[in-house]
């Protein structure tokens, strides 16, 4: 090989590596993801099925809201979200502040590396499903199914109420 043509694939092989999404960071990023628990939310029946639904489907969003003194949130469709997206915009959307109970302040505790990862991975699944329902704010219409997440006091044991009327 020309000595030229050596330099120059020398000279071009890390820019590539930044740009191309090694098989290390796909597997980082499914990693973080599966630990992180993002299933959880962002895949409909995911918990149900205690994670027996096939990745093509995961993170695509719920249309279960989840209601509290905050109003209703929904867990996005992250798939297509992120392709939306340019990496680095990723890296600032993924640190925002957010309606509970996306736990945002978890996320934001991972590094660029650890979040480019995830990026390069949840990409890598391709657009898939439709957006999650809108945010709603407290008060108003709510139009699909929701989880309250809001703790409720347990009726009082019967005998109680027993002793109480004696
Ligand atoms: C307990 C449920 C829950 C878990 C677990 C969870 N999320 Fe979320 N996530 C939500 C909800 C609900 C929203 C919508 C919040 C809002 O409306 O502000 C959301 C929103 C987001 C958004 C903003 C999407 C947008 O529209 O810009 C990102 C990004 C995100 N989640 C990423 C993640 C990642 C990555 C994980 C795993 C590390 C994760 N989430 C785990 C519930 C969850």
């Amino acid at each position: 090989m020309h000595i030229k043509a050596i330099l120059a694939a020398a000279l071009l092989l890390p820019s590539l590596n930044a740009l191309a999404a090694g098989p290390a960071d796909l597997d980082r990023g499914r990693f973080i993801v599966r630990f992180g628990g993002c299933n959880d939310c962002h895949t409909d029946g995911y918990m149900a099925k205690e994670g027996q639904v096939p990745e093509a489907q995961w993170l695509t969003g719920s249309p279960v809201g989840f209601q509290g003194p905050w109003g209703t949130s929904y867990a996005a469709n992250l798939r297509l979200r992120i392709a939306s997206l340019t990496e680095d915009e990723w890296v600032t959307v993924a640190r925002a502040r957010r309606q509970p109970p996306m736990p945002w302040f978890t996320l934001a505790e991972l590094g660029d590396a650890d979040l480019r990862a995830v990026y390069r991975y949840v990409r890598s699944l391709g657009p898939a499903g439709e957006p999650a329902p809108a945010y709603v704010a407290p008060g108003g219409t709510v139009t699909t199914p929701y989880i309250v997440f809001v703790p409720q006091m347990p009726e009082p044991p019967a005998s109680r109420t027993a002793r109480n009327v004696d």
